[in-house]
């Protein structure tokens, strides 16, 4: 399998912090989809943030920290520009923070294609257009001059994908793209990255605290806790996972038609903590 990313031993501590927020983190990442799952503050947008090195006032070092035929541990903030949102680029939870509210969205669409391909305002504006469009946004003339606050959660969310893919990525982050989306527009935002990973050809890394989304949706799963990888699973193996924290991960998940007693609550033991420490 071609290897898009390559990391050892990764570790991050924020400025002050007493302990590493991310411990000892190591996995490679192909053309496939692989999921990051773990509670609430386990380190997953932290390693995604520092795959981009998108973490000012942090301190990351690892063994190795590759991205195709870069090492990105020797980049400088002016290399790393020309890599970010290029090459890799990465999707938030909300796109209303991440969209300029002041500026129409198809100005900002096209903006993103001038900034990294040299070409006519027309063309980035034809670009922009069409890839609205790919990324099934109905009225694409009309959603082009309109404002961020004028547009729906789930057209945000599209719209923030049809920026990253005018770049054509060969990594795509993304951390909790579908949380504040409802059901039906989840289904049709997973449904655009998985066309990528197949028909394109790029990794993506889907972070989620959602097992159930992440088991259906990816090919390979990261299970993090307290800044530790405890376990990596094919998706189709979970149910097989070893890890205390996993089972119990697994058993906390709600089932339609499955037995009526109560969930179990996961019991945390100290020594998980201590693995990589
Ligand atoms: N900018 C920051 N400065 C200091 N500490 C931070 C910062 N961002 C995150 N942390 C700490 O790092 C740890 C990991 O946080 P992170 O945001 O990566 O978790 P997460 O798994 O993404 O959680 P969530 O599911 O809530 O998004 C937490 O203990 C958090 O408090
Ligand atoms: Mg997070």
């Amino acid at each position: 399998m071609d290897t898009l990313l390559d990391v050892s031993n990764l570790r991050i501590r924020y400025g002050g912090a007493a302990r590493e927020a991310v411990r000892g983190v190591s996995f490679t990442l192909g053309r496939e989809r692989l999921g990051i799952v773990g509670e609430s503050g386990s380190g997953k947008s932290t390693v995604g943030r520092a795959l981009l090195k998108l973490l000012p006032g942090a301190t990351i070092t690892a063994d190795r920290l590759r991205f195709e035929d870069v090492d990105l541990t020797l980049l400088s903030e002016r290399e790393m520009l020309k890599i970010r949102g290029r090459r890799m680029s990465m999707i938030l939870q909300d796109p209303k923070f991440s969209l300029n509210p002041i500026r129409r969205v198809g100005d900002q669409v096209s903006e993103t294609y001038l900034r990294h391909f040299r070409c006519s305002r027309r063309e980035a504006r034809e670009r922009a257009l069409a890839m609205l469009e790919a990324v099934k946004i109905r009225d694409p003339e009309r959603v082009y001059r309109q404002y961020p606050h004028e547009v729906s959660g789930g057209m945000g969310q599209r719209i923030m994908i049809a920026m990253m893919l005018l770049a054509d990525p060969d990594l795509v982050i993304a951390d909790e793209p579908t949380s504040a989306l409802d059901v039906t527009v989840r289904l049709q935002v997973l449904d655009i990255l998985d066309n990528l990973v197949r028909n394109r050809g790029i990794g993506l890394i889907m972070i989620s605290h959602d097992l159930n989304l992440v088991r259906n949706f990816c090919d390979r799963v990261l299970i993090m806790y307290a800044g530790q990888v405890v376990e990596t699973l094919k998706a189709g193996d979970l149910e097989r996972a070893e890890h205390p924290y996993t089972r119990g991960l697994l058993a906390a998940q709600p089932r339609i038609g499955g037995p009526r007693a109560p969930l179990s609550v996961l019991d945390r033991k100290p020594e998980w903590l201590e693995e990589n420490a």
